[in-house]
């Protein structure tokens, strides 16, 4: 049995299975045809965080594969009164075929996972956003830019960008970073994704300055300032990231045609500009709708491997 907690955990080879397997189920969707292949399932879905694609993608997808989702936010479960992790993953792991859960602490999750007797997926943590990276993948092959890809993330080093290092690294593009100082990626994600780029000769850079990071790019992608847990600091970020907005000025620096990424939600005029946004707006709406079928084949990827 396998869960879905980082890229980390999986080759090249599989990513590439499990997101050919979301195209070739969108396709069918396309055509009309439900296999059902997780007909009689349940999936146990624990929010701590909030979410409109994640629900929303996830609780569609197993409605379409035939099986069934519970949405469990942490004011619905004892989780959220204190209940151990341990207690809550043998309980719901007992009776749900599939697990996903959506939190703050990484460690969280792996706790969850170890105790589990059945697949649990990572929908955000605060170091990792997984599936969010086999929808961007997903959308790359899909619009042909996956091969020979530079992609250049500005903005907050976050569970985003580790989760690009980790796309980068297994798959073997070239991805450069750009954040303000003082919001730099994780040191030990970094020197793992790096241990996992000399394998399959990706290049992962990090730097403070955008325009060196953009500079002929063929994706240019970013995310919000201040992630879920961190509104607190809004304010004190938005001052700390002038310079970081991905606008047209910056998108010029990129190469001829280069597409533009975001994982959504956006804030316009912050991390992104208005007219960027809606300047590359079929491509991140086919990004959000891509975590649909992503995730379907994700799921039906983890009930053949159990
Ligand atoms: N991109 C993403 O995960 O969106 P939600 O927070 O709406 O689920
Ligand atoms: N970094 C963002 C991603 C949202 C999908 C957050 O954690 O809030």
């Amino acid at each position: 049995m396998r869960h879905f907690l980082t890229l980390k955990d999986f080759t090249k080879e599989e990513i590439l299975e499990i997101v050919n397997l979301g195209i070739e189920i969108k396709k069918d969707l396309r055509a009309g045809i439900y296999k059902e292949e997780l007909k009689h399932q349940t999936l146990a879905m624990i929010f701590e965080k909030s979410s409109t694609r994640t629900r929303v993608s996830f609780e569609t997808g197993m409605f379409q594969l035939g099986g069934h989702a519970l949405f469990l936010s942490n004011r619905d479960i004892h989780l959220g009164r204190g209940e151990p992790i341990k207690d809550t993953a043998r309980v719901i792991s007992s009776m749900c075929d599939m697990v996903m859960i959506r939190t703050f602490e990484h460690s969280m999750i792996e706790e969850f996972a170890s105790y589990s007797k059945v697949p649990v997926i990572n929908g955000l943590t605060d170091s990792y956003h997984p599936v969010q990276l086999l929808a961007d993948y997903m959308t790359m092959l899909e619009y042909g830019i996956s091969e020979n890809a530079t992609v250049a993330y500005v903005g907050d080093g976050n569970n985003m960008t580790h989760s690009w290092m980790m796309l980068a690294a297994k798959i073997g593009f070239e991805l450069r970073i750009a954040t303000p100082k003082g919001y730099e990626v994780d040191g030990d994600i970094l020197a793992e994704a790096l241990k996992i780029a000399k394998g399959s000769g990706a290049k992962i850079s990090v730097m403070n300055d955008p325009k060196e990071a953009v500079q002929g790019a063929t994706i240019v992608t970013t995310d919000t300032w201040a992630s879920m847990g961190q509104e607190d600091e809004k304010y004190t970020r938005i001052k700390d990231f002038q310079g970081f907005m991905v606008d047209d000025l910056m998108m010029c620096l990129a190469a001829k045609n280069a597409k533009f990424l975001h994982c959504l939600p956006a804030y316009r005029e912050q991390e992104v500009s208005e007219s960027v946004l809606e300047g590359h707006a079929d491509i991140v709406f086919d990004e959000a709708q891509n975590r649909l079928h992503a995730q379907k084949g994700l799921m039906v990827w983890l009930n053949r491997h159990r």
